[in-house]
């Protein structure tokens, strides 16, 4: 398959020739699931690679690996898991996996029952402390799905450490109306015990009992036992399990403050745009199937053509969440240099993952993107109708996004440039230089009809499955992340050293660290 892909990369480097006035092409290259419609018309693809590709997906078992995901099998093989974020969405269950589903349903029923508790108990706001797949995905939907929040009710989010970030959520904040949720699966996360710890200080000093403390902490894990030696109490603890992954549990318990906010059957709508994917890869040809379109693109890239980066840019202000999220989904699972098999790779995996929101990046980071020495292909992402009182924006939006996408393509050529120029001097000619643009970048564009939560839900569980056969064709577990560790470690041991200035700094630590904390020492002390 990676062969296919660096072969085909070396014959097809024009990518304007490629899509040219080819409708025939354009056309097999857009795809439509639901109200989704995506468009690769602009990638260096071809229907003979796409067959090419099919053949080999089959030879290399792709379709076994959608099995063994779906059936529930270990495709986490150094945490010995299996990674079940499909079957929280998923109607019906294998019966081996019935058991799992049920207790996934009650979960279901257990948080709309604490949402409407919290509620009754006159709470307004949900402050989420957690952080990565505990904060990334409720925060990227409640963001995007604000519109359809249950009137009062609101959610604010703090993952970071930085006492600022817990400062600026509690501003204004009226504690008989809140609600602390810990999201953490592990339930050991540094960041989020310490925003957890402080959260409680600062009820109490707001004069709350500890009973009326104890009320609002609820907590969001795979490690209830944790949760409850933390003093949580057991009718506020939702669990899920231990095969979900963080950067996939959106769909699971860590779903809880987006209950709460849009109420239970957005959630479900929210699941079932998963649901709609989800049978949508099993089912739909290699060369119409999205999220293996999807991986093929990411690998042509990046293995083919050897850029570094990928951006994505929404062109809608909900969707601002959208690129962290997906560094989080795809640089955290494929962001590896080993291979399942325990071999270094022979091939570069994830991208960077960039972007922002246009039109407004059109003014930042576009210059580089038409103009820079790498290449960067890109990945659109808008809804085709509005939800706003505004109706003659939306029309100029997405203008604006059709050009981008037009523009990175065609490019201008020097005597298009040239052309602008009233006189031909040596000066004319430098300035028709620096404006002509090499064109031939690719893009897709991923539109939704509506961003409503059935799309949102489809557009993750799209780009999910995306990062889940990348990794299969990679050779990489997508589902574990050791690289994680060792700063957390380190974390560990540097911290007291920090807090407590009389301990001597151990010698083993290299030259610069050692450097660095006798300045932080001073600095704090
Ligand atoms: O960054 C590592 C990580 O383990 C992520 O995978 C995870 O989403 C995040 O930390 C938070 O972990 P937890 O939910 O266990 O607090």
């Amino acid at each position: 398959m990676l062969e296919l892909l660096r072969a085909h990369a070396v014959r097809h480097r024009d990518l304007r020739a490629m899509v040219g006035s080819d409708h025939a092409r354009a056309t097999a290259l857009c795809i439509e699931i639901g109200g989704l419609w995506l468009d690769f018309s602009k990638q260096p693809l071809t229907t003979a690679l796409l067959d090419d590709l099919a053949i080999a997906a089959d030879a290399q078992h792709l379709r076994g690996a959608l099995d063994d995901l779906f059936a529930g099998a270990i495709v986490n093989p150094s945490e010995q898991r299996a990674a079940l974020h499909p079957l929280l969405r998923a109607s019906e269950a294998p019966p081996h996996l019935l058991a799992q589903h049920t207790a996934m349903h009650a979960a279901r029923v257990e948080m709309a029952a604490l949402a409407e508790r919290l509620a009754e108990r006159g709470v307004e706001t949900l402050v989420n402390l957690g952080i990565g797949g505990s904060d990334l995905g409720p925060k990227l939907a409640y963001e995007a799905l604000r519109s359809h929040r249950i009137d009062g009710r609101q959610l604010r989010f703090v993952a970071n450490v930085d006492g600022a970030a817990l400062e600026a959520a509690l501003g204004g904040l009226d504690p008989a109306r809140c609600a602390f949720v810990l999201a953490s699966k592990s339930f050991g996360t540094q960041e989020t015990r310490m925003n957890a710890v402080s959260a409680m200080r600062w009820l109490q000093e707001h004069g709350l009992s500890s009973a009326a403390i104890s009320e609002r902490m609820v907590a969001l894990t795979s490690k209830p036992e944790a949760a409850r030696a933390f003093g949580i109490r057991d009718d506020s603890i939702l669990t899920f399990d231990e095969a979900i992954g963080g950067r996939y549990s959106l769909w699971s318990a860590i779903g809880f403050p987006l209950v709460f906010a849009f109420g239970p059957e957005r959630f479900a709508a929210l699941l079932d745009g998963a649901a709609c994917i989800d049978r949508h890869v099993r089912s739909a040809p290699w060369q119409r199937n999205a999220p293996f379109l999807m991986a093929i693109v990411e690998l042509l890239h990046r293995v083919g053509y050897g850029y570094p980066a990928q951006a994505v840019v929404a062109y809608d202000e909900r969707l601002a969440r959208l690129p962290e999220y997906l560094q989080q989904l795809v640089m955290e699972s494929n962001g590896k240099s080993i291979g399942v098999d325990g071999r270094q790779l022979s091939v570069p995996a994830a991208p960077v993952i960039w972007g922002g929101v246009g039109t407004s990046v059109q003014h930042a980071f576009f210059q580089a993107l038409h103009q820079g020495t790498d290449v960067v292909p890109v990945t659109f992402v808008a809804a085709r109708l509005a939800d706003h009182r505004f109706a003659d924006h939306h029309p100029a939006l997405l203008a604006n996004l059709a050009a981008q996408s037009a523009a990175l393509l065609r490019g201008r050529s020097f005597d298009e440039a040239l052309a602008q120029e009233s006189t031909r001097d040596t000066a004319a000619v430098a300035r028709a230089q620096q404006r002509v643009f090499g064109g031939n970048r690719p893009s897709s564009t991923l539109l939704m009809e509506r961003l409503t939560p059935h799309a949102l839900g489809s557009l993750i569980a799209l780009y999910e499955h995306q990062v889940f056969l990348t990794g299969r064709l990679l050779g990489i577990n997508s589902f574990d992340q050791w690289g994680v560790e060792l700063g957390k470690e380190l974390c560990g041991e540097l911290l007291p050293l920090l807090t407590d200035a009389d301990q001597p700094l151990p010698p083993h630590l290299d030259a610069g660290t050692l450097a660095m904390l006798r300045r932080l020492r001073s600095v704090s002390g």
